[in-house]
Parts: structure tokens; sequence; C-alpha cells
């Protein structure tokens, strides 16, 4: 895009926090945005040091419009507790604002977003970031890793060091709190701890940022 382009475009992006939160109900840059459901916006504080980003809001967010109130959101809550990273300081979004799924009877199943829906919904997500200006962004999953960084990252490959963003914010990629309630025994204990050794890296970033 020529730079002129570029600076028209910038010039659209919504100016605070609450315009995102009114402009994303009639968002139709993708398919999932005409399926009729509620977009649900981040929450937190603007000026958060540290930014969390989930794939999509689930049955329940979709349902009550806050990201992360159902039970990945409650796994993750109990982690960022246990590590000592006060949620209530963070800005919790997603990178897809729509909830993404399939009909079966009284039950809506999630559906991964495809990489298409991710980029569209980027505007989105990078509109925040431009607002909140964390220091530091946990991204949860390859979705929102990707919502992030505008191309695909392998979460195995990515986690336990830090990305460069353009704006000088640290990237930390995990996996999905979904993703550990699907697990079941050792392999759940074991990918929870290695989750915890995730967050607890941040949590030393973010003493040390002060
Ligand atoms: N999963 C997400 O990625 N985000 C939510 O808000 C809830 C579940």
């Amino acid at each position: 895009m020529a730079d002129r382009d570029k600076a028209v475009v910038e010039a659209e992006r919504p100016g605070s926090l609450e315009e995102i939160a009114a402009q994303i109900q009639s968002c139709r840059r993708c398919p999932i945005g005409c399926n009729g459901t509620r977009a649900v916006a981040g929450e937190g504080p603007e000026r958060a040091r540290l930014m969390i980003v989930g794939e999509q809001p689930g049955d329940v967010e979709e349902r009550l419009g806050r990201p992360f109130v159902g039970p990945a959101g409650r796994l993750l809550r109990s982690h960022l507790e246990d590590v000592g990273i006060d949620e209530g300081r963070a800005y919790v979004t997603n990178a897809v604002k729509h909830f993404k799924f399939v009909p079966r009877g009284k039950r809506r199943l999630h559906q991964s977003p495809t990489a298409g829906e991710i980029d569209a919904c980027r505007w989105w997500v990078e509109s925040e970031r431009r607002i909140v200006r964390p220091r530091l962004v946990l991204a949860l999953g390859a979705s929102a890793a990707r919502g992030m960084l505008g191309k695909a990252v392998g979460v195995q490959k990515a986690r336990g060091a830090p990305l460069a963003l353009e704006d000088g914010a640290e990237l930390w990629v995990s996996t999905h709190p979904s993703y550990l309630l699907r697990l079941r025994d050792e392999g759940r204990a074991l990918e929870e701890e290695r989750f915890a050794a995730d967050l607890c890296k941040v949590a030393g970033r973010l003493a040390e940022l002060g």
C-alpha cells in the first residue's frame, strides 16, 4: 500500500476503547461478523502494562458480552493469581471479536477462526493495542499470536522468550487455556506446568518493568 493510502486508512482508526466497543458491533469485515452474534470488546485499564489476548469469545462470553468469563477464563485467572499477576491491571481482549460456532441442538460448538478471519479482525486488536500501548502482550494460542503478528506462529516454538513487536512491546506466546481444559490426567498436569512457567516469566518481566 502506498504511504498516502496507508495514512488515509490510519486516519480511520478509532480513537478510544469506547469507539472500538461500539464499532465492532456493526463490523462485517469477515463472515463471523455476519452471524448475528454480539461482538465482545476488550476490558481493563486503558493504560495497562500487560495486554492478554485470547482467540475469540466463547458461548458464555457472547451471552454476557465480556471476555474470558467462562471456563477458560476461570482457569486463566487461577493461573494468573498463582504467579502474582493482578488480572484487574491487565487489559484482556481477543484476536477475533465475534463468536464462531456451529449449532448442535441447543448447544453452540466453538469453531476456530480461519487465518483470513483473524487477519480481518487485526484492525480492531491492533487499534486496541495502539490505544492501550502495553509494554507486554501475552498471546494465548496460535490465533492470538497470529492476531498480533499478522502471520502464522507456532506456539511451541515461540513460547518461553519474547518476540519484538514493531513499537518495542514484547510479545509472549503461550497455549490457550481451552486447550488445557481438553487434556486429561498427566497430560493436563504437564501442560498446566508449562503454562504456569510461561506466565511466571511474564510476571517476572512485569516486575522488572516496575
Ligand atoms: N476463549 C478466548 O479465547 N477468549 C474468551 O474470551 C473466552 C474463551
